[in-house]
């Protein structure tokens, strides 16, 4: 099987949903994000702050260039798609779901977040923010799954029977 990446904005339910769809299909679950806090010792907002966040980019790439290509769910960090390189990666290596929330669902999940740093900015360039990866994460897709009101299992359903389709 064609490890499966798991790309969408902050607050998508990337990891959620991953460890979900990981256990249904008997694979293993890897986050990005936690590979980057494992390898560097250090936490998201500890690496914004001290490396700033190109440095971040740098290792995030380096991590999906060593994720296997087969026989895994992979959830990626929300920003991974700024990157020419990392699109085409995903692209060409992988079946990638997009979980698409509107960004109001994404401002109410996120409400009360402070461990992402670039959810600390002004709503207005969170907005710009969504709405400039847009395009991005649409390019990168082979299934663009909307989320408003469903709840957890049917998105699972959903990305699963989409996988099964192929
Ligand atoms: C980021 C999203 C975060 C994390 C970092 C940067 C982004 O991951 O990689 O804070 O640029 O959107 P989640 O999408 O899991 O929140």
């Amino acid at each position: 099987m064609k490890s499966i990446c798991l790309i969408g904005f902050m607050g998508s339910g990337k990891t959620t949903i991953g460890r979900r769809i990981a256990e249904e299909l008997k694979v293993s679950l890897i986050d990005t994000d936690e590979e980057i806090v494992r390898w560097k010792q250090a936490s998201i907002p500890t690496i914004f702050e001290q490396e700033g966040e190109h440095s971040f980019r740098q290792y995030e790439k380096q991590i999906l260039q060593s994720m296997p290509k087969e026989n895994a769910v992979i959830a990626t960090g929300g920003g991974i798609v700024e990157d020419a390189e990392n699109r085409k990666a995903l692209k060409e290596n992988f079946y990638v779901v997009h979980l698409n929330p509107t960004f109001d669902v994404i401002n109410s999940r996120l409400l009360h977040d402070s461990t992402r740093p670039l959810w600390k900015q002004k709503s207005e360039d969170k907005r710009n923010l969504y709405d400039k990866r847009m395009d991005h994460y649409l390019d990168c897709a082979d299934i663009s799954i909307s989320i408003q009101n469903e709840s957890i299992e049917e998105t699972i359903r959903k990305i699963i029977s989409s996988i099964k389709r192929g």
